[in-house]
């Protein structure tokens, strides 16, 4: 039987702090209705204590959102944590999102202190939290960079203080996938209670292994991953919910399903992108502009042939209409042939041959050659 794997979406939170791509609340409320379609699992829908902006986008989230747990974040201080508590008064399921640094880097550069304080703030802030909601989840920040005997009991501290799920994040990116996957194997084995929590994991791509990582950590047992759509986030940005949930749908073999319909994945990311400001690289893995288009000769041949020849995945399966054929001076003769039958173009053999011919001359000025060059090519060869 497969097992679920639950999406928590940051979009709104760690996405949204990136330079440019803020959004009033009333823009929120929209993007987090359609991460509710999309079938996340839960909304982190922003720091309430940070402003009052995010205040309120976290209460109306709260309202209009019926079906996605709300979380929200603070710190491990007491008054974060109150005013992260009251922002989620109006959730059906609210989840406070507490946490503190867990590498020694944190620990001595950022906090000034040691271990066991850090451990003392942490069951604390843990304990205050679960007095206010059910739903506490702890993250350990800077965890791809803490000591492992350290990051396990801290851990095992916080599971036993109330915390129903763990966030082992790697906040800067730096973790291999081998490293970040042996880290939460690390604790499933060494945490005695971690059976009572869900482990979820976090990671930022700054060295472009945010989805590689967080496979990494599924595949080890944690079952929460936080993504954001497109892969919006602090620096590189954080993991991206498409890559992930279509590796897990494509790879059948890993058991592993999420409840995300993959069908609205392409319309959530142009509705991110446009309210975001924050436009999607061509080649994007899913939703960029090429992700399903076909430029070379031997590449269109193949794919005329099957198109499991050169896709893993049909694009409707993600919410785009249909693959396309760019048709430049590296195509073939068999993709142009398959166009122009699509424009009521057909050729015979040595017909096709001079309009292939043409068709070069013109994809040599122009870069790519479009349905209405196409049309002009045809009808002055007839008339030729
Ligand atoms: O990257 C990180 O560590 C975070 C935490 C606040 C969860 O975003
Ligand atoms: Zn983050």
């Amino acid at each position: 039987m497969s097992q679920r794997v639950y999406i928590f979406d940051t979009t709104l939170r760690d996405g949204e702090q990136v330079p440019g791509c803020q959004l009033t609340t009333e823009e929120k409320v929209v993007v987090a209705k359609q991460l509710e379609l999309l079938g996340v699992d839960v909304i982190e829908a922003g720091f309430p204590l940070s402003s009052p902006g995010d205040f309120q986008s976290v209460v109306e989230i709260s309202k209009a959102v019926r079906e996605p747990t709300i979380c929200a974040l603070s710190r491990a201080v007491r008054g974060d944590i109150d005013v992260a508590a009251d922002a989620l008064k109006f959730a059906r399921r609210g989840r406070i999102h507490t946490g503190i640094g867990s590498s020694d880097i944190h620990i001595q550069h950022k906090f000034n202190t040691t271990r066991e304080k850090i451990i003392e703030r942490a069951i604390d802030a843990t304990k205050y939290a679960r007095n206010l909601v059910d739903d506490v989840e702890f993250y350990c920040e800077d965890a791809g960079r803490a000591d492992l005997v350290f990051l396990a009991q801290l851990v095992e501290a916080v599971i036993k203080a109330g915390a129903t799920v763990v966030n082992i994040p790697d906040t800067t990116g730096y973790c291999l996938p081998e490293e970040y996957g042996e880290k939460i194997r690390y604790i499933f084995e060494n945490v005695t209670n971690v059976h009572k929590a869900t482990i979820s994991i976090h990671c930022h791509n700054d060295l472009g292994l945010a989805t590689a990582n967080s496979l990494s950590g599924i595949r080890e047992g944690a079952r929460q991953v936080e993504v954001t759509m497109n892969g919006i986030g602090e620096r590189a940005g954080n993991t991206s919910l498409e890559e992930v949930v279509m590796a897990l749908q494509v790879h059948k073999e890993l058991g592993l399903t999420t409840g995300i319909d993959s069908t609205k994945i392409y319309p959530t990311s142009q509705l991110v992108s446009k309210m975001m400001r924050m436009p999607i690289q061509a080649n994007k893995a899913i939703v960029g502009r090429n992700a399903f288009a076909h430029s070379s000769g031997i590449h269109q041949d193949g794919f005329l042939k099957h198109s499991l020849n050169y896709e893993i995945m049909n694009p409707h399966d993600v919410g785009v209409d249909k693959s396309d054929i760019l048709l430049t001076a590296r195509s073939g003769r068999h993709a142009l042939k398959h166009r122009m039958e699509l424009l009521g173009f057909n050729y015979e053999q040595d017909a096709l041959n001079e309009v292939y011919d043409r068709f070069l001359a013109v994809a040599d000025v122009k870069k790519e050659v479009n349905d209405k060059d196409l049309v002009e090519l045809a009808q002055a060869y007839a008339a030729a």
